[in-house]
């Protein structure tokens, strides 16, 4: 059987630079988000482009069912998902309260749940052939003081990066990489969906990432299978900051900061 990447969040920023990124190397890919006219632009200019088979498959991952719906979809085009990219994900803007329980629900289905499930799903066939690679996208924000604003974003990517350590430390002699990914501030489309655009764009261009080089640093990380990768300098500083300093110490250097860009 062919070796395939799957990746999610295919249709934008970081998820298509992976598709990118993955097909130049070789990979073939299937490719998963809700809108379709933009996969199927971007398969077909990869299969063009670069000569390998991508596929895609139109998925609302904030549906409890899709994981196990997008295993069978694999077993059935007899696919193996040698790569899981868990990219799809979004910010939920302003206070806990001021979002109804459907938008938190799925937003956890979308960036926690999903995550998860799929990793269960595809896992045990990479540990059979040992050989896999996952990758979680997290993000700084799983390392960073917590925030007013926003508030389960953070939680869920801490989650995500302690989870795929863990994962990583089982599959470590086994053939099977994970590595959670944790980019600071990337130009994507993020920030347009949660409506913050104005308020980020005030943060200087030195805190802004590439969606190319963040992905490219993904993929070295976890081929080398390093557990967590934080993208650019200035985020590892932070991410180390707020590791080994006392919480109050982080939250008073960054209080101040941060609340210019979380909508309340
Ligand atoms: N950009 C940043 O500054 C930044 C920083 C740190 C971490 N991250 C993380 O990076 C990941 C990718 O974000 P991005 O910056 O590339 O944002 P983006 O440009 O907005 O792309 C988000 C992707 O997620 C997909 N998605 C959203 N909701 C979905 C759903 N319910 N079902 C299926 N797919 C869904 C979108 O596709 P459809 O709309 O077509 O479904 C899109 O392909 C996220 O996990 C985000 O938390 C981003």
């Amino acid at each position: 059987m062919k070796r395939y990447a799957l990746i999610t969040g295919a249709s934008a920023g970081i998820g298509k630079e992976f598709a990118y990124q993955l097909a130049e190397s070789g990979w073939n890919l299937l490719l998963i988000a809700r809108r379709e006219e933009s996969l199927k632009e971007i398969s077909e200019d990869l299969i063009t482009k670069y000569g390998i088979d991508a596929r895609y498959y139109i998925a609302d991952l904030s549906e409890e069912l899709q994981p196990q719906k997008i295993y069978d979809f694999c077993n059935r085009e007899k696919l193996n998902i040698a790569m899981l990219v868990n990219n799809a994900g979004y910010g939920v803007p302003g206070d806990f309260e001021k979002s109804d329980w459907k938008t938190h629900k799925d937003s956890l289905q979308v960036m926690l749940n999903s995550v998860v499930e799929l990793c269960h799903l595809f896992y045990p066939q990479m540990l059979e052939n040992e050989y896999g690679r996952i990758i979680n996208v997290a993000s700084l924000a799983g390392f960073a003081p917590p925030t007013a604003g926003h508030t389960l974003y953070g939680a869920t990517k801490s989650f995500l990066i302690r989870f795929s350590h863990s994962l990583n430390l089982e599959g470590k002699d086994k053939g099977v990489h994970v590595t959670a990914l944790c980019p600071g501030f990337t130009y994507t489309e993020f920030h347009d969906v949660n409506g913050t655009r104005q308020m980020v764009s005030q943060l200087p261009k030195f805190m802004w990432m590439k969606s190319k080089d963040v992905v490219k640093q993904g993929i070295i990380a976890v081929e080398k299978n390093q557990p967590v990768k934080v993208n650019g300098k200035i985020n590892r500083t932070i991410a180390a900051m707020s590791s080994a300093l006392p919480d109050w110490v982080t939250r008073a250097l960054f209080a101040g900061k941060t609340n210019k860009y979380r909508k309340r």
